[in-house]
């Protein structure tokens, strides 16, 4: 599995601990920026700092600022490409959507390729519950937000009853499935295990349901040929 960074710093950290302990260089990195769904990879004041905190993040979110981390982490990489003497691609995540987001990721930034996740989630083929594609159908853009995740990180989820329960509803714990070493069930406001299950199960009212920053844009359900002609620009 190549190595996931978001701030640029995370890629500097893993590159020199992968080059000293292992005298090797990564053979794909993955850069996953604040648009992506589900856990994400910065602090909440990194994500606040990029406008990718609020309900709205299509008009806060400040792309040329993540433009230059990105810039930043291409440059990590091409040290160490010149280094170990190999091609190491570089590929993007987080809010790919349309053709036009994957050719200025591939045109503008030089990358190798994209990473793309919300735009499939809606269609046939993804064997997420009908539920759960319909819960990013119906989402509009405020209803797409960020919480806090009991594994410490934040994450990007619909807003839902579940989220709007979150530590105003008393949780109990029916059963710890022991899944985070760090994770103290007295002082979580929910179990994600839990949470996950049901909305793997399609339970959406009573799950975490995780989303990028686009899920919003689903207006309905495609087929994966369709979204990759639309991506593909054919
Ligand atoms: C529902 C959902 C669950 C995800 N779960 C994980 C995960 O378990 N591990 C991970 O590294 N990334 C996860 N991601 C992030 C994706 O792998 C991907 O990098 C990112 O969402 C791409 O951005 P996009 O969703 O805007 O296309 C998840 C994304 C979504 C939408």
């Amino acid at each position: 599995m190549p190595p996931i960074v978001s701030p640029s710093k995370s890629a500097v950290v893993i590159c020199k601990m992968w080059d000293r302990k292992y005298h090797t260089a990564p053979d794909m990195v993955v850069i996953e920026g604040p648009l992506a769904g589900g856990h994400l990879g910065f602090t909440r004041d990194q994500l606040s700092a990029l406008g990718a905190d609020t309900d709205d993040v299509p008009d806060t979110y400040k792309q040329s600022e993540y433009d230059e981390e990105i810039k930043k982490i291409v440059a990590v990489v091409r040290e160490y490409e010149e280094k170990y003497q190999k091609k190491i691609p570089i590929v993007t995540a987080g809010g790919i959507y349309t053709h036009e987001d994957v050719m200025r990721q591939i045109d503008e930034l030089g990358m190798d390729g994209v990473q793309v996740a919300t735009r499939f989630v809606t269609t046939e083929e993804c064997d997420a519950p009908r539920a759960y594609k319909e819960a990013y159908i119906n989402a509009s853009v405020d209803d797409i937000v960020i919480t806090q995740s009991p594994v410490g990180m934040p994450g990007r989820a619909i807003k839902n009853t579940f989220l709007q329960g979150v530590g105003k509803v008393p949780f109990k714990l029916e059963h710890c499935y022991k899944c985070l070493e760090k994770c103290d069930p007295a002082k979580i406001p929910y179990c994600i295990t839990k949470a996950l299950v049901n909305a793997a199960e399609g339970d959406v009212d009573n799950a975490l349901v995780f989303c990028g920053a686009n899920a919003y844009r689903a207006t309905k359900i495609e087929t994966v040929p369709e979204v990759m002609k639309d991506l593909l620009g054919e």
